[in-house]
């Protein structure tokens, strides 16, 4: 496998997967840079198309001009809080843009990584063990709605007459290097920086804090080992599950100042998710190796030494709706 289709690869964790891999692999990226997206994510050596993946016809030219091994699909709407105002461009991207890469990829006999997220599980907060693979889903906001929708529809893809070659990831709570301002902790690192209190939700949410390198990789090694077919939970070490309180604090500390300030719960808010990655251990030889506090550290360090890109990232983030 040498060439590889990554959509969305100006936003934040697909140029976290261009910076790992782009040695490794020929890597041609397709986003329409959108919302999250910063043109400065653009990694060195990745070929850079300007499309939506909702735009089959485009899909489709670009695939044939490329001529990948592989796509991973990456590219999506991702903030609840916005999918919870309007969630239309969310049907779009999440759901017709990955069927339009999951019918190229099919047509050409290819494999596909659709990468998607622990939100498709719902709310853990009852639940006894965690999450693995075979559950039900119980998506609990529009957001997670679509992207359990398109792995429902890419799985039917996978087992029909498409004959698609389907891995599937499923990601936890990311955080790392060029992450939008919307999101929890470059949203607070900004806000401490600024003298802006963080607008924390009431009810705290337990999380599983998985590092973005962490996360590209088991990505990287579902694209080599995973079988077609199956889906792999991609979750970080036990002790890397925390209250997003004592996380943001913690952020605060590393800044050095700032003040949080509780605010109403978001609609739909999820108060855990909690899952097990055993699966992805055994199966892909892939495991998480960053613990909570140097995830931390690392990710508050990078946002601190690059204030040209927060300043620049924050512009473009409309100031209503707390992070998290
Ligand atoms: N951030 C997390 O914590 C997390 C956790 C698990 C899974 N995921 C999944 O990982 C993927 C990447 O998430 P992220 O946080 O990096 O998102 P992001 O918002 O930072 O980046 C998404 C990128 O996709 C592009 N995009 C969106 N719709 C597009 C379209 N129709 N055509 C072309 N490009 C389009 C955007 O312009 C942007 O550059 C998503 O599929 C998300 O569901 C994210």
């Amino acid at each position: 496998m040498k060439r590889v289709i990554v959509t969305g690869h100006l936003g934040f964790i697909a140029s976290a997967f261009c910076e790992r891999f782009g040695q490794t692999y020929e890597i041609s990226g397709i986003d329409f840079a959108g919302w999250g997206s910063m043109l400065e994510n653009l990694m060195p050596g990745v070929r850079d198309f300007r499309a939506d993946i909702a735009d089959r016809d485009a899909v489709d030219r670009i695939v044939e001009q490329t001529r990948p091994d592989a796509i991973v699909n990456f590219a999506a709407e991702s903030h609840v809080d916005r999918s919870n105002e309007d969630d239309s461009c969310f049907w779009r991207s999440n759901v017709l843009g990955a069927r339009n890469l999951a019918l190229a990829a099919s047509k050409r006999g290819i494999r596909m990584v659709h990468v998607s997220t622990d939100e498709v599980y719902g709310d853990a907060t009852s639940a006894s063990e965690p999450w693995i693979e075979s559950m039900a889903f119980r998506p609990k906001n529009p957001y997670a709605v679509t992207k359990a929708a398109a792995e429902m529809l890419l799985a039917v893809y996978a087992k029909g007459r498409t004959e698609l070659d389907l891995v599937l990831t499923r990601g936890a709570n990311t955080v790392g290097p060029r992450q939008f301002p919307e999101k929890a902790i470059p949203k607070a690192v900004w806000c401490f920086t600024h003298g802006v209190p963080f607008p924390l939700f009431r009810t705290p949410a337990r999380r599983m804090w998985l590092h973005v390198a962490d996360h590209v990789a088991g990505i990287e090694a579902a694209l080599r080992k995973g079988q077609r077919g199956e889906a792999y939970n991609i979750a970080p070490m036990a002790d890397c599950e925390a209250v997003t309180e004592t996380v943001i604090e913690r952020v605060r500390d590393l800044v050095g100042r700032g003040d949080i300030q509780k605010v109403e719960d978001r609609d739909h808010y999820d108060l855990r998710y909690w899952m097990d990655a055993s699966k992805a251990k055994l199966a892909l030889g892939w495991q998480a190796v960053h613990g909570l506090e140097d995830t931390l550290s690392s990710t508050v360090r990078w946002y601190l030494d690059h204030p040209a890109w927060l300043e620049a990232a924050h512009a473009k983030v409309s100031p209503a709706g707390p992070g998290g």
